[in-house]
């Protein structure tokens, strides 16, 4: 069957990595979580003491050290889901934190840190049989992607649904944190001046505030079969 590229793009916590996880397992192609690369980048700024007490980055810095960060993944023996790791470290659980939630967006608007990461992005795709998520990969990773999807939800919904995830990990936090770093990341990533998240004008809508996993799961699959059909002349 004639591999595609499924790009996956929408706003931060609205369950696209899953979603994007179970199609990728079910149909055996390769998953990628492109906000894990720009957290690996943000976590290794971090521990180099490179955001100023305003919350910036220090692009000089970054720029400077750029080619000593190395992203990969992994996959977990068990979960048989990839993990993120930074310089051969193992840093999914890191990457997740709060901390690196709210540092994230100053690094993802950094026009040098995004060229490199695209760049590692689509080749990661040249063979397709791909399936993508983040904010930009059906508007500057990958524009040709046969299938693409743009999902949403509301800001309340997703900030209870990273609240329910960091808490069941046995992380303290509250949930009025999340819900400010939830529409801060919304205002960061629609308003920077490169690649924006938006959806692209090919893209199908998906707003899951009440959908459960199940029923997104069979829909991301109907479209998939409708694209692999249509693309093998059914
Ligand atoms: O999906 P996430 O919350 O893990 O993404 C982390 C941050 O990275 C998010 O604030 C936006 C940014 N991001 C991006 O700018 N482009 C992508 N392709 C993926 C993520």
């Amino acid at each position: 069957m004639k591999k595609i590229i499924i790009a996956i793009d929408g706003f931060s916590s609205c369950g696209k990595s899953t979603m994007a996880k179970d199609l990728a397992k079910e149909i055996g192609y390769i998953y990628i979580d492109t906000g894990a690369m720009y957290r690996a980048v943000t976590l290794y700024c971090l521990r180099h003491g490179w955001f100023r007490t305003d919350g910036t980055v220090m692009e000089e810095e970054l720029h400077r050290h750029l080619d000593d960060i190395r992203i990969s993944f992994r996959l977990d023996p068990e979960s048989h889901r990839p993990l993120t790791c930074l310089n051969g470290e193992t840093v999914e659980d890191d990457i997740r934190s709060l901390e690196v939630s709210s540092h994230v967006s100053p690094v993802a608007a950094v026009g040098f840190v995004r060229e490199m990461l695209v760049r590692q992005q689509q080749a990661m795709g040249a063979e397709k049989g791909i399936v993508m998520d983040g904010r930009d990969i059906g508007t500057a990773v990958f524009p040709q992607a046969e299938l693409k999807i743009f999902v949403t939800a509301s800001a309340d919904i997703r900030a209870r649904r990273r609240y329910d995830e960091l808490t069941g990990k046995g992380q303290e936090v509250s949930y009025d944190d999340i819900l400010h770093n939830v529409e801060e990341r919304d205002r960061i990533d629609q308003t920077r001046a490169v690649s924006p998240l938006r959806k692209a004008d090919d893209a199908l809508l998906l707003d899951n505030s009440h959908l459960t996993i199940a029923e997104q799961k069979a829909w991301l699959k109907e479209q998939y079969n409708k694209v692999v059909n249509a693309e093998s002349g059914n």
